[in-house]
């Protein structure tokens, strides 16, 4: 049993250097990648407001499948290269999208989703899984947030 204490009221850095620490105590000494990333969408959910998703995808051959996620039902299979997850994993790079229906080609699994960041998890220079949140506000995400996520992804990419 974790005890986690996140403060959703504290500077979003804090919520994200104490979201690491809770992480890396979390999926210490467990090398069951499926149940570390389960644990690990509840700990975003819990800990990052204003979320409608939040859980991975997993590069299998040449396509995302669906992983470990907090929300409603999504797409299970996405190619590489399509919507938001398919580019951060086709390109390696965060996705921030303010606006995804300025976002061409976006997969709307949620029609309440409006805004949406996904971070690639990179193993030995192969994107390996992606980060997806999503919510159902405009221009939610900020470079806090994807610094935060990004920091996320390194503790994934040591147990992938
Ligand atoms: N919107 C994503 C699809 C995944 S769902 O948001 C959970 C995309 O465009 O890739």
């Amino acid at each position: 049993m974790f005890e986690i204490h996140t403060d959703p009221t504290l500077p979003k850095a804090q919520v994200y250097a104490e979201l690491a620490a809770s992480a890396k105590a979390l999926v210490s000494g467990e090398p069951d990648a499926i149940a570390n990333m389960a644990n690990l969408a509840a700990l975003v959910w819990m800990s990052v407001p204003g979320l409608n998703w939040a859980g991975f995808y997993r590069v299998i051959e040449s396509e995302l499948v669906l992983g470990p996620f907090i929300g409603k039902p999504a797409c299970i299979r996405i190619p590489l290269g399509q919507g938001v997850c398919g580019t951060a994993a086709a390109t390696g790079a965060t996705q921030l999208v303010p606006d995804v229906h300025q976002f061409p080609g976006h997969i709307a699994c949620d029609a309440q989703s409006r805004s949406e960041l996904v971070v690639p998890v990179i193993v030995e220079g192969a994107v390996r899984a992606v980060i997806d949140l999503d919510s159902p506000e405009l221009n939610r995400f900020d470079s806090t947030d994807a610094t935060g996520i990004e920091n996320l992804a390194a503790i994934v990419a040591a147990f992938l």
